[in-house]
């Protein structure tokens, strides 16, 4: 195996300025996480303990085996978007090993609107639900909720992938053979009542557990019937009378343990994972990385120094590098797993697509997991390269890369613009996880050409008008659209929208993706015979 050497000048002035930079955007992703920690209100939070509840974290903390890791996702979920609200979208979603096995962990965090389902949550519930589709894990639900957040209900009540598709979903996975428990510890009121009924177990706390389709107000503007919450859908009555609920438990670290014990038999894991070789550290700290990465987008990455930081051994045996070369393709060892690395170090050509797009085949043939290192300014642009069939070469790369039938991992580590955002295994793509850097940007194009095409644009229409865009016009106009762009390309705006999987340190990348390629092993594995063509 070729093994990377690294040339960088880590003590130049150029590097430091890059560290600065990132210890900066480090602690600002550090002081977010903590803001969105500890959910709703301090008045919530204090209600929430006061009745006996543990916190959504807490509830997740006792739930999984002590001392193994959890994989949060998406935690700045919602992040700048309903007045910033409600943290986290008010739903903790993530991977945590339960009695020995991964799993999904989706828990309603009751001290934000009463746990209740915005846009965001229903998202981010979804997306929780696919992840333990496409890994196959066992799916955990720790309700509280109040249902959907009713002053929005256009917008998540009746679309396709609105509040119904979670029911729909939880029966799907039941098809397929995903395990899924639900541990009811607060309301779990009208469409929500599926959450537990649509498991195959369920446990409910005493006391504060409560299962109906509608809880007593409605009970009483419908019918006139008077009923207290208790005996309309209580663990009592839930476990004693109506059978909606299998087990009763005292309280919430009862609850938490028999859930536990209900993960614990079912049948046996395909876990641990079998790695092809042990896991080996790179021969260059990871903390490097801070000093690696430009301070701005506008300067170049140096791909390779990067993945030496972020492979076993630094071993890299690339493939093609003489040909292509904006893009760096090669085999490689995470945490002992045999990948394929596709990385940018400039804009895609037309032969570096095909380059692409053969390594993708081999990869797929070899049944190699996939890592994207997205930093694409987009596919170069001009008559030169339509001459070349960029478009046909990047049509080859976008179809191996969506059709490819193994796991694929998507980092964006620096800017991600264009249908490069495609080619490179973007959301749509479908890759297990997508990480972002936090100086990753996303758009359409960059700023600066997004504001010339515009003003281009405007000129063009005033032309045949005979009128003409004043210098103070194309500046306003110019800073008006950089702004826009400046706030919805930060990696910020794309995790609050659950675009990526949550926003990465640098030098957690590779034990989150370590940890990401273990549980991409428990899903079967499918046919991947597909011809590999020399393009
Ligand atoms: N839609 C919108 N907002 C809701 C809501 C809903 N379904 N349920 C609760 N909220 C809001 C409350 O207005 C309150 O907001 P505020 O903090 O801005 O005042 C906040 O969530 C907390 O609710 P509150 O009733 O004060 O807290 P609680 O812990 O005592 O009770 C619930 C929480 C969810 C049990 C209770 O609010 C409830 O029963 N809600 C109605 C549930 C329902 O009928 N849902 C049907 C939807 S399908």
């Amino acid at each position: 195996m070729q093994v990377l050497t690294s040339s960088a000048d880590l003590k130049s002035s150029q590097s430091q300025r890059n560290r600065i930079q990132v210890e900066e955007l480090v602690s600002e992703l550090r002081d977010r996480l903590k803001h969105v920690w500890d959910g709703g209100s301090s008045e919530a939070v204090a209600l929430h303990r006061k009745r006996g509840k543990l916190l959504a974290h807490q509830r997740i903390s006792s739930l999984i085996d002590p001392n193994t890791p959890w994989l949060e996702l998406s935690p700045l979920a919602a992040w700048g978007i309903y007045e910033n609200q409600v943290p986290s979208a008010g739903i903790i979603t993530g991977i945590g090993y339960v009695s020995g096995r991964p799993c999904v962990i989706v828990a309603n965090d009751a001290t934000v609107k009463g746990g209740t389902y915005f846009p965001l949550t229903i998202k981010k519930h979804l997306r929780a639900q696919e992840i333990a589709m496409q890994n196959r894990l066992p799916a955990i639900y720790l309700v509280d909720s109040g249902g959907v957040f009713l002053p929005k209900q256009a917008e998540v009540f009746a679309d396709k992938e609105h509040f119904g598709r979670i029911f729909y979903n939880q029966a799907r996975m039941s098809a397929i053979g995903i395990h899924q428990v639900a541990v009811v510890m607060g309301m779990c009121t009208a469409g929500g009542a599926y959450v537990p009924a649509m498991c195959d177990e369920n446990i409910i706390v005493k006391g504060t557990g409560k299962i109906y389709l509608a809880g007593p107000p409605l009970v009483r503007a419908a019918t006139g019937e008077e009923v207290t919450a208790e005996a309309l859908g209580g663990a009592d009555l839930h476990t004693r009378l109506s059978g909606v609920s299998d087990h009763l438990a005292e309280n919430e670290q009862e609850a938490l343990e028999r859930c536990r014990d209900a993960i614990g038999y079912l049948g046996r894991a395909r876990f641990p994972p079998t790695r092809d070789a042990d896991p080996l550290a790179p021969l260059y700290p990871e903390s490097d990385l801070y000093s690696l990465i430009p301070s701005s987008s506008q300067q170049p990455m140096d791909i390779r120094e990067i993945i030496a930081r972020l492979v076993d051994g630094s071993r890299f045996q690339e493939f093609k590098s003489r040909y292509g070369t904006s893009l760096v393709c090669g085999f490689a060892h995470w945490m002992g797993h045999r990948v394929g690395i596709l990385a940018n170090s400039s804009a895609l050509f037309a032969e570096s697509a095909l380059k692409g797009a053969h390594f993708v085949q081999l990869c797929n043939q070899r049944r190699l997991p996939l890592i994207f290192l997205q930093n694409v300014p987009g596919f170069m642009v001009g008559k030169r390269y339509e001459e070349q069939g960029i478009i046909k070469a990047g049509a080859k790369m976008v179809q191996t890369v969506a059709t490819a039938k193994v796991p694929k991992f998507t980092i964006m580590i620096g800017v991600s613009h264009g249908a490069g955002n495609y080619a490179m295994c973007g959301r749509a793509y479908n890759p297990r996880f997508v990480f972002g850097w936090p100086n990753a940007r996303t758009s359409v194009m960059g700023g600066q050409q997004a504001a010339n095409v515009l003003v281009t644009i405007k000129q063009q229409q005033l032309a045949k008008r005979g009128k003409r865009l004043s210098d103070d016009e194309i500046r306003q106009q110019t800073e008006s659209v950089l702004t826009q762009y400046d706030i919805e390309t930060s990696a910020y705006y794309s995790t609050a929208r659950l675009w990526d999987d949550g926003i990465l340190d640098p030098i957690e990348t590779r034990s989150t993706l370590g940890f990401c390629l273990d549980i991409a092993y428990q899903s079967p594995r499918t046919d991947h015979r597909q011809p590999v063509y020399r393009w």
